[in-house]
């Protein structure tokens, strides 16, 4: 097999979906290499009941049938998201749909949940090597005929037995009225339905506003979430964009959204008082990224792009800089550090 070194150049010269499902398909198969270093002792850390060897996870949307997650944990990842999975199958949006903003290190998307169903992910769930992958399922609806008080609690108990944490998932931008279910009173009565023996996560859009975050929070507490993963895409299209694509529809993410992602976080974790617990995702694409968004309040951080532009190498690069950053600050671990910035 080819190096990743000149893997990647190669695959950044295919169209953004052949090259992704070329990655799967080598994942899945085994090919796609491991990250054979042991993690540096201060990156371990607790989380959803379980002894992560580091905080960074692979973000959902990459693997959303769940069938590469034991190749995708074997390049390193503390723990791995997979999905967005919803009930029933469905091919998502037409192509293209996701494009690379190779200038701004950015990519917008607009797959729109295109997804094998819960059948398909039951099975692929049923083959992951729990002892070695912690493994988050994150969860939707779909495009049509979905009842979200009905479908999101059924896709809570059908997963919880086979992950180690669930995230729902109210905050993609390309499923029509998907978003409109962060309203105080949609996500209370959705979140009235589950009960999970599983910590709930819920994944929430950058572009709420002040008020719709306080009220995110206040309601996810009330009902005993764990926490909140921020952040999804962005709707929001910065005026410093300078690729070509930028006028496309769909999810901005990479390093246009580490910014307002990162502020968010911030905000709500003194929002929440110590009542939950977050995940950062957004714009990850070195070591100092990773570290400010734990800084800001996250316990554990997730990326997608600068993994799809950068490739397994990122891994070792990331988890070797954070050590050393945490290292240089003084803290003997990743939970000393969480919040110790704002
Ligand atoms: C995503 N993301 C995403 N999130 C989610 O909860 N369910 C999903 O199915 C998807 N699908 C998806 C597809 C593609 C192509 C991208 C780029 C992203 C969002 C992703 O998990 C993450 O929250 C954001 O991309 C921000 O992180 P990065 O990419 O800036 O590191």
């Amino acid at each position: 097999m080819l190096p990743p070194s000149l893997l990647m150049p190669l695959m950044r010269r295919l169209d953004p979906e052949t090259a992704h499902d070329l990655s799967l398909t080598a994942l899945r198969l085994g090919l796609a290499g491991a990250d054979t270093t042991p993690d540096d002792p201060i990156l371990e850390t607790q989380a959803f009941g379980r002894t992560l060897k580091n905080p960074i996870g692979l973000a959902a949307g990459f693997d959303k049938n769940a069938a590469a997650v034991n190749g995708l944990g074997r390049l390193g990842f503390g723990f791995v998201e997979a999905g967005t999975v919803t009930l029933r199958p469905q091919p998502g949006n037409p192509k293209p749909r996701l494009f690379r903003l190779t200038e701004d290190k950015a990519v917008i998307n607009r797959m729109g949940f295109n997804n094998e169903g819960l059948d398909v992910f039951l099975e692929n769930l049923e083959r992951v090597d729990r002892r070695r992958v912690v493994l988050g399922a994150n969860v939707g609806i779909n495009k049509e005929g979905a009842d979200p008080e009905r479908d999101y609690p059924t896709l809570v108990n059908a997963v919880s037995p086979h992950a180690d944490y669930i995230t729902i998932n109210i905050s993609s931008p390309n499923t029509p009225g998907l978003r409109d279910l962060q309203s105080e009173q949609r996500l209370a009565a959705i979140l009235s339905g589950i009960s999970s023996p599983k910590p709930v996560f819920v994944k929430i859009a950058p572009d709420l506003s002040e008020d719709g975050l306080e009220a995110v929070i206040s309601v996810a507490v009330q009902h005993g979430v764990t926490g909140l993963i921020i952040s999804n895409t962005t709707i929001a299209r910065p005026a410093t964009l300078k690729s070509p694509f930028r006028g496309e529809t769909g999810g901005l993410s990479g390093a246009p959204l580490f910014a307002p992602s990162t502020a968010m976080l911030a905000r709500a974790y003194k929002l929440a008082g110590g009542r939950l617990m977050f995940i950062g995702a957004g714009g990850i694409s070195a070591p100092e990224d990773a570290l400010a968004k734990i800084l800001a309040g996250a316990s554990l951080v997730q990326l997608y792009t600068g993994f799809a532009y950068q490739g397994p190498a990122l891994l070792p690069k990331l988890k070797t800089g954070l050590a050393v950053l945490l290292r240089t600050l003084g803290f003997a671990n990743v939970a000393q550090a969480v919040g110790a910035g704002t």
